[in-house]
């Protein structure tokens, strides 16, 4: 197979990661990036389950990302079960996707889970002061407090929601990367090894 054009100068993995870098960076400062809302995979007992979340944090030495969960919500039992997790990210306008698996881990009551508390806004916090997610009612539900429903909690009402409030972490195993392109699409892997090291591929798209 002859390659003549993948597109235009010579691309090295180095510049990929930055770019997927570059992005997840985005994704958490800022609200409007496609980076912002990822879709998150847990093995539920044997079948896979995805769901939105907003993206938190990202730490890019040793590279993790985080996001917040209600305590109750099942993903945080499937993680229990099975920490073994996925993240799908993709810019619709660079058509660049981002798939990561990592090993998540469940933080109720250390310095990440307190900072993570403390940067939470108080209308946000109304969520773990209400009902976990998925379970059943008899109507149509929000799952807040009634008190709630339209109005921001007081900082002292707000905390009742902390024991709730799980911050899930993941570390950065690998990632899969497909920059779509009119030339042809290009596909490049990264996967950390136990000792750290990284080993760069690159894939058929
Ligand atoms: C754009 C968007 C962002 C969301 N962000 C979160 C989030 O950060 N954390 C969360 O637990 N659920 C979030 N949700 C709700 C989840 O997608 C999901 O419905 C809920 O957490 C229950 O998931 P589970 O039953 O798999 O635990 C979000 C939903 C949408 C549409």
């Amino acid at each position: 197979m002859t390659e003549t054009n993948l597109w235009d100068k010579p691309v090295s993995h180095g510049e990929i990661l930055k770019r997927v870098w570059k992005h997840l960076d985005l994704g958490v400062l800022d609200r409007d990036h496609p980076f912002h809302t990822p879709v998150f995979g847990t093995v539920a007992y044997g079948a896979p389950r995805m769901r939105m979340i907003v993206l938190r944090r990202f730490w890019r030495r040793p590279a993790r990302l985080a996001f917040h969960a209600h305590a109750g919500s099942p993903k945080v039992a499937e993680i229990r079960a099975n920490p073994a997790v996925s993240w799908l990210f993709y810019h619709p306008r660079e058509r660049f996707q981002v798939r990561i698996t990592g090993v998540a881990t469940l933080h109720t009551d250390d310095e990440l889970h307190a900072e993570q508390w403390q940067a939470t806004e108080l209308f946000s916090r109304r969520c773990y002061v209400g009902e976990a997610p998925s379970r059943p009612s008899d109507k149509p539900t929000s799952g807040l407090p009634g008190d709630l429903v339209d109005r921001r909690p007081t900082r002292e009402e707000s905390e009742a929601g902390r024991a709730n409030f799980v911050v899930v972490s993941s570390t950065i195993d690998e990632i899969d990367c497909v920059e779509l392109n009119v030339k042809g699409h290009r596909r490049s892997h990264f996967a950390w090894k136990a000792k750290g090291e990284l080993e760069m591929r690159w894939l058929t798209p």
